[in-house]
């Protein structure tokens, strides 16, 4: 699919989706919102990819929902159209997606961070939840995956004054998964994109939805799921070759389907 506001780009199994609209920061009107949205699902239907990588320019990963669009929204409006409901799907995405953040990623740039599930950022990384101080609250799932990602105490922090944080902060706090130094970031997510690209898909799948299962329901249904999960994977080809491999001292040679 060709997009205005998005780039993207294959590397063998993995698929680099990247932020293009510099001269608003990223900002996300409603294309950029759809158009990001369907750009992480197409490569998470396609057979050939095992990890994607979302990433944004130098200055800004992306600078939160376009002001200027939501300026003319109205409760009617906004109701309506159900504003950043179609974003929401990022999370559903079954592929891991890794954030590779440098620059601003402000409001809704990290609400969409916060949505995929290995986040990397450079030392130029600055995150915040500013709308308190726009008269509106980050509505794109700040308050909650922030809360579920580092806990109340800092989640609270941050949203209530809109203060910026940065990568060493995300990550003291458990927000992000590690601070890459300074023009290492793409080549890390690569490498990790690719590792993790090489495992078992139905792990992959797997393991991605247990994790996520634990942060949307509480403990006893989560573990579940879990169980299921794991019970399922029993009977996959790739876990007959992944334990024969062990047990054999050779390498594991997996199908990935
Ligand atoms: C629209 C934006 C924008 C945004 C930047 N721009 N952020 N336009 N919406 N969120 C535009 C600027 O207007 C400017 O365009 C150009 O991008 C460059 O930005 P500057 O401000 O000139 O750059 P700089 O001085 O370096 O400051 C960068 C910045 C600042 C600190 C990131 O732009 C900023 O504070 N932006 C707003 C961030 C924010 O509040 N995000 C949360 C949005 S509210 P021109 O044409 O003037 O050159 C939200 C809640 C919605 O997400 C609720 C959802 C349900």
């Amino acid at each position: 699919a060709e997009f205005k506001f998005m780039k993207t780009e294959r590397r063998g199994n993995v698929g680099i989706v990247t932020f293009n609209r510099p001269e608003a920061l990223n900002a996300l009107n409603e294309d950029v919102a759809i158009e990001v949205t369907d750009a992480l699902r197409a490569f998470d239907a396609d057979d050939s990819i095992g990890c994607m990588i979302l990433a944004g320019g130098e200055k800004a990963f992306c600078a939160g929902a376009d002001i200027k669009y939501v300026l003319d929204q109205t409760f009617e409006t906004a109701y309506l159209h159900d504003f950043a409901n179609y974003m929401d799907q990022v999370a559903e995405v079954r592929k891991p997606i890794i954030a590779a953040v440098r620059g601003f990623a402000f409001g809704g740039g990290t609400e969409i961070a916060l949505m995929c599930d290995i986040i990397l950022a450079d030392l130029t990384a600055q995150f915040a939840l500013p709308e308190v101080g726009l008269g509106v609250i980050p509505g794109a799932g700040g308050p909650a995956r922030m809360t579920r990602s580092v806990g109340k105490a800092k989640a609270m922090y941050y949203v209530l004054t809109g203060k910026r944080f940065d990568a060493a902060e995300a990550e003291r706090i458990g927000m992000i998964t590690k601070v890459v130094e300074d023009g290492r970031l793409m080549d890390e997510a690569m490498a990790l994109a690719q590792e993790i690209a090489a495992m078992p898909r139905l792990s992959v799948l797997a393991c991605k939805e247990g994790v996520n299962q634990q942060a949307e329901v509480p403990l006893i249904p989560g573990r579940k799921v879990e169980r299921r999960l794991a019970h399922a994977l029993f009977g996959s080809a790739d876990k007959m070759e992944g334990m024969a491999a062990f047990a054999e001292k050779r390498k594991p040679n997996f199908t990935k389907y």
